[in-house]
C-alpha cells in the first residue's frame, strides 16, 4: 500500500463521521425520576405525556467531572461554602465518607487515637477504626454532646483529634472544646451529620473546628438521599481530602501529573457525589434556612407551651439561636418513669420516643458498639488494635460512660417536623402536659 494514501499524509479519511448517537440517559430515566415524585395523578400523567413526546436533544451528564455543562455538584459545593462560611467545601457520597476523608486528610492512621462521644451514630467511631486508628470513647453531658470536662483525662500521647458531634440538632460546646484542642495541639473534626445549618455563637457548625463533616442522607436536616460534605478553611486539608475521595484523580487540574507538593498523592478511594445527588443537594442547601426556621418555630411553640412540673428538666441547649431544633428532649427522674411516660405520650399521639432502653440494641449508643468494645478486626493484621501495645489500648467496657447511659435512659425525645402548624404544636404540647400531669403531679 502506498503511504501517500494515508490520511496522516493528506489522503482521504476512512471514517468521515460518526453519529450523532442518542445519549445513554434519555427519557426512560427521566420518567423513572418523575415516578419518584408523588405529583397529583392528573399532573403526573401530563408530565409523563410531555416527556414522552418532547424532542430529546441530549440527556444529562451525571458525572461531576468532565461535565460539558456546569456541574450541579460543584454548584452545591459552592452553595454549601456560602451557607457554612468556610473557604473550601468538598462534596462526597455520605458523612461516613466525609469522616474518613477528614481523618485521612489529617494524616490519622495506625497507632493514633481519636476522641469520640459515647452517644453518636456509630459511623463517627467506626470510621476512626476503619482508618486504623483507635476510638477513645468519652461521656456526654446534659447537652447530650461531648462533655468538655471529660476530654482532657482521655488525652494521651497518641491523641490526634477530638470529634464533637452536634447530636440531634444541638451544638456541642465548641468554645470549651476548641480551647482544649488549641492548648493540646489537637485537630477538631466536627460531625455535623445531625445538625446541618445549625450554629454556635454566630458561627455555623462545621466552620469552627479544623474540618466539618455533613450528612445529606434521607433522615437529616437537609437531604439528598445519600450525600455528604467536608468543609474547612485549610486549603491543604481540602486538597488531601480530595485525594482520598477520588483515587482516579479526576479532581486534579492535571489529572496524571506528578505530585505538586509532597503529601498530595496517596492511595485513596472513590467517594464522588453523582450529579443526581448534587442537584437535589443544591436545591436543599438553598432552602436550608427556610427549613431551619420551620423547625425552630415548631420547637419553640411546643417547648413554650409545656408546663414545668417538678421532676422535669430539659436537655441543655448550648446556644438556643443555633439549635437546628429537630427534636425536643425532656429528662425525667428515672428510666422506669421515662419508659411509662413515652408509652403514655405515644398513646396520646405525641411523636415521642426513647433514646436508650437497656433492652433495645441501638448503634447510637457506645454500649452496643461491640465491634469496638470487643476489638474486632477485619483482617489478619488485627488492625487497628494491633498497632498499639495491648496494655496501652483503651479499657473499654459496656458501662464505661455511666453518665451517658443515665442521661439517655431518662430522655424523652419528641420529634419536631418543620411543617407543624400552630395547632399541631398546641396539640403535641397538650399531650405532653396531660401525661406529665398524670405521672409527675
Ligand atoms: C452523627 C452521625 N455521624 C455520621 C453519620 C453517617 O452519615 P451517612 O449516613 O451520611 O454516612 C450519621 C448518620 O446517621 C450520624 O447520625
Amino acid at each position: 500500500m502506498r503511504s501517500g494514501s494515508l490520511a496522516i499524509n493528506g489522503g482521504p479519511r476512512a471514517v468521515e463521521s460518526l453519529g450523532p448517537f442518542p445519549t445513554k440517559i434519555g427519557k426512560e430515566e427521566l420518567l423513572e425520576l418523575v415516578d419518584m415524585w408523588e405529583l397529583d395523578p392528573g399532573d403526573q400523567q401530563k408530565v409523563r405525556h410531555i416527556i414522552r413526546n418532547a424532542t430529546m436533544v441530549k440527556g444529562p451528564h451525571l458525572f461531576r467531572y468532565y461535565n460539558p455543562k456546569p456541574s450541579k455538584v460543584a454548584a452545591a459545593e459552592s452553595a454549601m461554602r456560602d451557607l457554612i462560611g468556610t473557604e473550601y467545601c468538598l462534596a462526597v457520597n455520605s458523612c461516613t465518607s466525609a469522616l474518613v476523608a477528614a481523618y485521612r486528610a489529617l494524616g490519622i492512621g495506625a497507632g493514633d487515637e481519636v476522641i469520640v462521644p459515647g452517644y453518636t451514630f456509630f459511623a463517627t467511631a467506626a470510621t476512626v477504626a476503619s482508618c486504623n486508628a483507635i476510638p477513645v470513647i468519652v461521656d456526654v453531658d446534659e447537652s447530650l454532646c461531648l462533655d468538655p470536662g471529660k476530654i482532657e483525662e482521655a488525652i494521651t500521647k497518641r491523641t490526634r483529634a477530638i470529634v464533637p458531634v452536634h447530636m440531634r440538632g444541638a451544638p456541642a460546646q465548641m468554645d470549651a472544646i476548641m480551647d482544649i484542642a488549641g492548648r493540646k495541639g489537637l485537630a477538631v473534626v466536627e460531625d455535623v451529620a445531625q445538625a446541618g445549618g445549625g450554629s454556635f455563637k454566630g458561627k455555623r457548625l462545621g466552620s469552627i473546628g479544623t474540618i466539618g463533616c455533613f450528612s445529606f442522607d434521607y433522615y437529616k436536616v437537609i437531604v439528598s438521599g445519600e450525600g455528604g460534605f467536608v468543609t474547612t478553611d485549610d486549603e491543604w486539608l481540602h486538597t488531601r481530602a480530595q485525594s482520598w475521595h477520588d483515587c482516579a484523580a479526576c479532581w486534579r487540574p492535571d489529572r496524571f501529573a506528578k505530585e505538586r507538593k509532597e503529601g498530595e498523592l496517596f492511595c485513596g478511594e472513590n467517594y464522588r457525589m453523582s450529579e443526581l445527588e448534587g442537584a437535589v443537594a443544591l436545591a436543599q442547601i438553598r432552602k436550608a434556612d427556610r427549613i431551619l426556621a420551620g423547625y425552630r418555630q415548631a420547637k419553640n411553640r411546643i417547648k413554650g407551651a409545656i408546663e414545668r412540673p417538678p421532676g422535669l428538666s430539659f436537655r441543655r441547649i448550648t446556644d438556643q439561636a443555633g439549635d437546628a431544633a429537630v427534636c425536643l428532649v425532656l429528662f425525667l427522674s428515672n428510666a422506669e418513669l421515662t419508659r411509662r411516660a413515652i408509652l403514655a405520650m405515644q398513646a396520646e399521639g405525641v411523636p415521642a420516643g426513647g433514646i436508650y432502653d437497656s433492652k433495645v440494641r441501638d448503634w447510637h449508643i457506645f454500649k452496643y458498639w461491640e465491634h469496638i468494645l470487643d476489638k474486632k478486626a477485619v483482617a489478619r493484621d488485627g488492625l487497628p488494635w494491633s498497632a498499639v501495645p495491648k496494655n496501652e489500648l483503651p479499657k473499654y467496657s459496656r458501662d464505661m460512660c455511666p453518665r451517658t447511659l443515665d442521661l439517655l435512659g431518662r430522655s424523652v425525645m419528641v420529634d419536631i417536623d418543620y411543617n407543624y402548624s400552630e395547632q399541631d404544636c398546641r396539640a403535641i404540647a397538650a399531650g405532653i402536659n396531660k401525661v406529665l400531669q398524670a405521672l409527675l403531679m
